[in-house]
């Protein structure tokens, strides 16, 4: 193992350095303190690991993400979500005798215990999705509170089936429509769709189009990394929180506009630009002006410097799955002269700012009648495997540990308390 040295103080201090199967360098500080007494300070993580995983990778240079290996432009192409949420938990593509086992868990386990339905009777008829989703989760692990031993497996299982359902019932509640349940005949994708749109009085009939659509959008979504929402799943995890919890308090970071909640805030941004009328240069000098809080909302990227690989694949997707449907959207012309125009613009292109995940997906939710408000919801739905699966990997590494990150402080020093009389 090669190292790294630090000169500190007058001392060298020898820090031993890891490489990733990918060539990264890691310089290991777990010691630094116990041996200078100094720590380093990153605030919001930008070149500081906190672990070492084997579930995806991504070049944000060169716009690579890959889940266990597989390229995701192979993965949208060729597989499908559930296929995919197998792979991201146990590290391989199923066995044909495997898919056919975890499909049929993934069906009989879709149901919420029926006392869970109540719930949703508590929650004002505006009550965002996302946060019914996560007081939902959050509430599972009192209808499973088995030990982690014998249910942690049951449990990734459960958590993926029943998303789905927890999500539409929200919807539905939303409407004042009733609940449709799960039907063991359709597969992941077309029974959410059937759950989110059927109703009493008429069939549903499931449309390919869209069955094969969210299947691409949530492969897209299913994992990233150490992203934000991930990082938190982990953090929670890393106290020995239940999975629920744990998954729970991801949802929650996933939400915020900078993160998951991206998506939502696309479209809001879009509808706004096209009901303001007066093009788009207006709304690019406002991203461009530091003393106006307007961002270009799914634009830039922590990791990635160049095209997001699943922006890209949106991008194509959005246009082909309209077409197939015979619809037009504005908002999708609309989202295609504002990326231009902004990568035409010197500012957004000497800071690397491009597309990401969340700029054309909404699109995509809306042309499957998917509202707004659920966009996130759907980013989650998505995105549970991978937190499933970077959970999983904390849980099952002996050598992980809680984690409590040091801070600098810079409040007052030592002072005596006064008496309110003498303030
Ligand atoms: C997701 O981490 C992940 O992997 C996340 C995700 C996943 O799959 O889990 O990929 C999903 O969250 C995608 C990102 C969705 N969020 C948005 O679209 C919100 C808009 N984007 C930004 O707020 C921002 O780009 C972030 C939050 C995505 C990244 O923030 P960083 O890395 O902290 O970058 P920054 O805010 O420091 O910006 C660097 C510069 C700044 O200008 P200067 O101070 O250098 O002059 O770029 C500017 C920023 O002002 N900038 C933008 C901008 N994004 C960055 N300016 C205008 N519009 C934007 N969207």
């Amino acid at each position: 193992m090669t190292s790294a040295r630090l000169h500190l103080d007058g001392k060298d201090y020898e820090l031993p350095v890891v490489r990733g199967s990918e060539g990264e360098t890691g310089i290991v500080i777990d010691q630094l303190r116990s041996s200078s007494g100094a720590i380093t300070l990153d605030p919001g993580f930008t070149s500081t690991g906190a672990c070492r995983s084997a579930i995806t990778f991504i070049d944000g240079a060169k716009g690579i993400l890959r889940y266990r290996g597989y390229p995701i432009e192979q993965l949208a192409e060729h597989s499908d979500f559930a296929e995919v949420a197998y792979l991201l938990l146990y590290g391989e593509l199923p066995t044909q005798e495997q898919s056919a086992a975890f499909r049929a868990d993934l069906t009989y386990h879709s149901m919420i215990h029926e006392d869970m339905k109540k719930f949703f009777e508590g929650f004002p008829p505006n009550a965002h999705p996302m946060a019914i989703l996560s007081a939902m989760v959050a509430s599972l692990s009192t209808y499973y509170p088995g030990t982690e031993e014998e249910s942690n497996e049951i449990n990734f299982v459960r958590l993926i089936a029943k998303v789905r359902t927890l999500a539409a019932y929200a919807y539905k509640k939303s409407i004042g429509q009733p609940t449709i349940y799960p039907r063991n005949d359709l597969s992941y994708c077309a029974n959410f769709l059937h759950m989110m749109f059927a109703v009493p009085a008429e069939e549903y009939v499931i449309n390919p189009v869209l069955v094969r659509a969210l299947n691409m959008l949530l492969i897209l979504h299913a994992d990233h990394e150490q992203n934000c929402s991930t990082s938190t799943v982990r953090m929670v995890g890393s106290s020995r929180a239940n999975i629920f919890a744990s998954i729970s308090s991801g949802i929650c970071a996933l939400w915020g506009p900078l993160h998951g909640g991206a998506n939502q805030a696309v479209l809001e941004m879009l509808q706004m630009i096209a009901d303001d009328g007066s093009g788009y240069q207006k709304w690019i000098d406002r991203a461009k002006d530091k003393d106006d809080s307007f961002r270009l909302m799914g634009f830039g990227h922590r990791v990635y410097k160049n095209y997001d690989p699943r922006a890209t694949i949106l991008r194509k997707m959005a246009a082909d799955v309209l077409d197939e449907l015979g619809v037009s959207d504005p908002l999708l012309d609309i989202a295609r002269d504002l990326e231009r125009v902004a990568l035409e613009d010197e500012y957004f292109v000497e800071r690397n700012l491009y597309p990401n995940v969340d700029f054309y997906s909404g699109i995509l939710y809306r042309a499957m009648g998917i509202p707004t408000n659920m966009f996130t919801v759907m980013f989650a739905i998505g995105r549970l495997p991978g937190w499933l699966a970077h959970w999983k990997e904390l849980r099952e590494d002996d050598s992980s540990r809680i984690y409590r990150p040091r801070q600098i402080y810079t409040g007052y020093t030592e002072r005596t308390y006064q008496p309110i009389e003498s303030r």
